[in-house]
C-alpha cells in the first residue's frame, strides 16, 4: 500500500518506542557531542539558577543592608552567570546543530541506499517527486526530534529543578501554590498533541503531493505548452498551496492553544503570589529579599516551564516525521537474495522460461490480473529470440522478468539451467545487458553515461561501444566531445542519439544475454538505421531477446515469438509463420509489409 494514504492508530507507548529507537540508533555514534551539549545546559541553567538565588543577597544586603563592600562581588557575580549563560548556550547550540546536521545526513544516506534496494513494486505505487519531497520534510522533522529532546531534558528540565529547589528552599508554601498550574498545563498539552498527530501527517501528505505535482509540471514542460495546459495545472497547483496553506494555520492554531492557558494560569499564580507577598511583608516587616528571590527564580522558571510543556507538542509532531521515515526503511526489499543464493554462472547463456505466470498486483487485490498466463520457450544461446505482438500483450513485463524486477507467481525462467529465483541478484544482472524502450540518461557527462554500464570500462572501450553503437560521431560534434553535460533526461540530444548511447551503454556492459525493448518511438530514417546497424552489431555474439516493432530484426532472427494477451500464440521463424493461415503473425505482417511501412508491430 502506498506511504501516502496509510493512517494508523497510535498509542503512547510507540511514541516512546519511537524515541528510544531513535535515540538507540543514534546516541553513541553523537555521544561525546552530546555531553558538551549536555555541559552548554548545564552551565546555562546553573547560572539561571544562581540568578534567581542571588536576587535575597541584592535586595538584602544592598538595598536593605546597605552594604556597599559587598556591591562590587554581588554585582560582578551576576556579571559571571550571564557570561557562562552565554558560553554555555554557544557552546549548547553548535554541539546541536552538528549532530542535528549529522543526523540529517545519515538519514539521507540510509533512505536512498534502501530506496534503491527497494523492488519496482514500490514505485509503481509511489510518484518520485512526492517521495523525495516527503524523505526531505521528515528528515528535518527527525533533526529537530533529537534536538529538542536533547535541548529539553538537559536545559529546561535541569534549570527547572533548580530554580524550584531554590524556590522551596526559600518559601516552600508558596512554592506548593505555585505548582498549582500543574495539572491543568498537562491537560492541556495533553489534548492538543493528541490533535497535532493527524495534521501534521495531513500536512505532510499535501506537502510532498504539491512538490511533486510542481516537479512533474516542470519535467513535462514541453507537453505543458504545447497543450497550454498552464491554467489546468495552475489551478490544481493553486488549489494544493491553499489545502496546505490551510493545514499549516491549523496546526498553528491549534498547537499555540497551550500559550494562551499558560500564560494566563502564569499570571494568576504570579499576580498571586506577589499580592500575598506584598500583604505579608507589609504586615511582618521582614526584609524583602527572601520573596524577592522567589519571584524572580519563579519568573525565570516560567520559561522552561513553558519550553517543556510545548515540547510535548513539538514532539509529536516531529515523531510523525520519524514514523513516516521508518515506514520506508523499515519496508521489505521485495527481490533479496535467498540465505542459500549462489552466484549465477553462465557457461553459454540458453533462457528459458518453464509455465511462467504472472501479475503485478497480488492475488487479493482488486486490481489482480494476470499479465502473462503461461508462457514457455527457450532462448538459444547466442541466437536471436524475437518478441512480437500486440501494445500491452506483455512482451515488456517477459523481460523485466527475465531481470528479477518481480517475483513470479508461479513457473521458472532458467539461465543455463540454473534458476534465476536462487541465484544472487546482482550476479544475474551482471549477466545481463539492457536497452529499454525508453532510453534514460542520467545527469553527468556522455561518458558518464555509457560509464554505468560497467563502472571499471576504459576510456577506449567506451569509445569502441560508442563507435559500435553508431554514437561515436555525434558525440564527436557535440561542444565538450565525450565529456559533454547531459541534460535532464538527456534534452540536449535527439531521441535517436539518446538510444545509441543507451545501446553503448549497453555494449560495454560486455554481458553474455542482452535483452533489447526496441523502442517504438518513430526515428528518421538514417537515425533509424543507424541504430538498426548499432543493435546488428551487438547481436551477433550474444544471446539476445529483442522486442521488436522494426520488420528486419524480425525477419532476421533465428526465432520468432507471437504473444497475444498474456499467451505465446505461434512460434517459429519468419519463413514458417508467414505461411501459417490465417495465422496471428501472418496477419500482422501482411498488413504491415505495405512498401513504405518498416515497422512491424505496436
Ligand atoms: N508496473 C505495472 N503495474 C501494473 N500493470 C502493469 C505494469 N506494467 C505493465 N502493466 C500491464 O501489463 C500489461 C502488459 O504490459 P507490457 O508493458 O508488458 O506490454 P507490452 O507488450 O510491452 O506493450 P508495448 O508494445 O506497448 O510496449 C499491460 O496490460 C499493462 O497495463
Ligand atoms: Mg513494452
Amino acid at each position: 500500500m502506498s506511504l501516502f494514504k496509510k493512517k494508523k492508530k497510535i498509542d503512547p507507548a510507540e511514541t516512546t518506542r519511537m524515541i528510544r529507537r531513535v535515540l538507540s540508533e543514534n546516541f553513541s555514534a553523537h555521544k561525546f557531542s552530546y555531553i558538551k551539549a549536555i555541559i552548554g545546559s548545564l552551565m546555562i541553567s546553573g547560572a539561571t539558577v544562581f540568578v534567581g538565588y542571588i536576587m535575597r543577597d541584592v535586595i538584602n544586603d544592598i538595598f536593605y543592608r546597605q552594604r556597599a563592600d559587598l556591591i562590587i562581588y554581588i554585582a560582578g557575580s551576576i556579571l559571571l552567570a550571564f557570561v557562562l549563560r552565554g558560553l554555555g548556550s554557544f557552546i549548547q547550540a553548535v554541539q546541536l546543530a552538528k549532530i542535528g546536521n549529522n543526523l540529517a545526513a545519515i538519514y539521507q544516506k540510509r533512505v536512498f541506499a534502501h530506496l534503491m534496494k527497494l523492488g519496482l513494486n514500490f514505485y509503481s505505487d509511489h510518484r518520485s517527486g512526492q517521495l523525495a519531497a516527503q524523505i526531505n520534510q521528515n528528515i528535518s522533522g527527525m533533526r529537530d526530534l533529537m534536538n529538542m529532546t536533547v535541548t529539553s531534558l538537559a536545559r529546561d528540565a535541569v534549570m527547572l529543578v533548580g530554580l524550584l529547589s531554590v524556590m522551596i528552599y526559600q518559601e516552600p508554601f508558596l512554592s506548593l501554590f505555585a505548582l498549582l498550574i500543574a495539572p491543568p498545563l498537562i491537560l492541556t498539552v495533553t489534548y492538543v498533541s493528541r490533535r497535532i498527530r493527524t495534521v501534521t501527517r495531513e500536512v505532510v501528505h499535501l506537502n510532498s503531493h504539491l512538490l511533486g505535482a510542481m516537479q512533474e509540471s516542470t519535467q513535462g514542460i514541453t507537453i505543458v505548452k504545447a497543450f497550454t495546459m498552464e491554467d489546468q495545472l495552475r489551478g490544481k497547483i493553486d488549489g494544493l498551496i491553499e489545502q496546505a496553506e490551510a493545514r499549516s494555520n491549523k496546526i498553528a492554531s491549534v498547537s499555540e492553544r497551550v500559550t494562551p492557558i499558560s500564560e494566563i494560569l502564569a499570571g494568576i499564580v504570579i499576580a498571586s503570589v506577589i499580592a500575598y507577598a506584598g500583604y505579608r511583608a507589609i504586615a511582618e516587616q521582614q526584609p524583602p529579599g527572601t520573596m524577592f528571590a522567589f519571584i524572580t527564580s519563579m519568573m525565570l522558571a516560567y520559561d522552561p516551564a513553558r519550553r517543556l510543556a510545548r515540547l510535548q507538542v513539538s514532539l509529536e509532531r516531529a515523531l510523525v516525521n520519524a514514523r513516516m521515515i521508518y515506514e520506508i526503511l523499515d519496508l521489505k526489499p521485495a527481490q533479496s537474495d535467498r540465505a542459500d543464493a549462489t552466484d549465477l554462472q553462465v557457461k553459454e547463456g540458453t533462457v528459458k522460461f518453464d509455465d511462467v505466470h504472472f501479475a503485478y498486483h497480488s492475488k487479493d487485490s482488486p486490481e489482480y490480473q494476470l499479465v502473462l498466463k503461461g508462457i514457455s520457450f527457450t532462448a538459444k544461446a547466442g541466437e536471436t529470440t524475437a518478441i512480437v505482438g500486440a501494445s500491452g500483450a506483455g512482451k515488456s513485463t517477459l523481460i523485466t522478468l527475465l531481470q528479477r524486477f518481480y517475483d513470479l507467481d508461479s513457473g521458472r525462467i532458467l539461465i543455463d539451467d540454473q534458476d534465476i529465483a536462487g541465484v544472487t541478484v546482482n550476479s544475474l544482472r551482471h549477466s545481463i545487458a539492457y536497452v529499454s524502450q525508453q532510453a534514460y540518461l542520467f545527469e553527468g557527462t556522455i561518458a558518464d553515461n555509457i560509464r554505468y554500464g560497467r563502472p571499471d570500462a576504459t576510456q577506449d572501450e567506451i569509445v569502441e561501444a560508442a563507435k559500435l553503437a553508431n554514437a561515436h560521431e555525434f558525440i564527436m560534434r557535440q561542444p565538450l566531445g565525450y565529456d559533454s553535460p547531459i541534460g535532464e533526461n538527456g534534452v540536449t540530444l535527439s531521441g535517436g542519439q539518446r538510444q545509441r548511447l543507451s545501446i553503448a551503454r549497453a555494449i560495454v556492459r560486455k554481458a553474455p544475454i542482452l535483452l533489447l525493448d526496441e523502442a517504438t518511438s518513430a526515428l528518421d530514417n538514417d537515425s533509424e538505421k543507424r541504430v538498426q546497424q548499432a543493435l546488428e552489431t551487438i547481436m551477433k555474439d550474444h544471446t539476445t531477446i529483442v522486442i521488436a516493432h522494426r520488420l528486419s530484426t524480425v525477419v532476421n532472427a533465428n526465432k520468432i515469438i507471437v504473444m497475444e494477451a498474456g499467451n505465446i500464440v505461434e512460434e517459429g521463424r519468419h519463413a514458417d509463420l508467414v505461411t501459417i493461415e490465417n495465422g496471428v503473425y501472418a496477419r500482422f505482417y501482411k498488413l504491415q509489409s505495405a512498401p513504405q511501412s518498416e515497422t512491424l508491430i505496436g
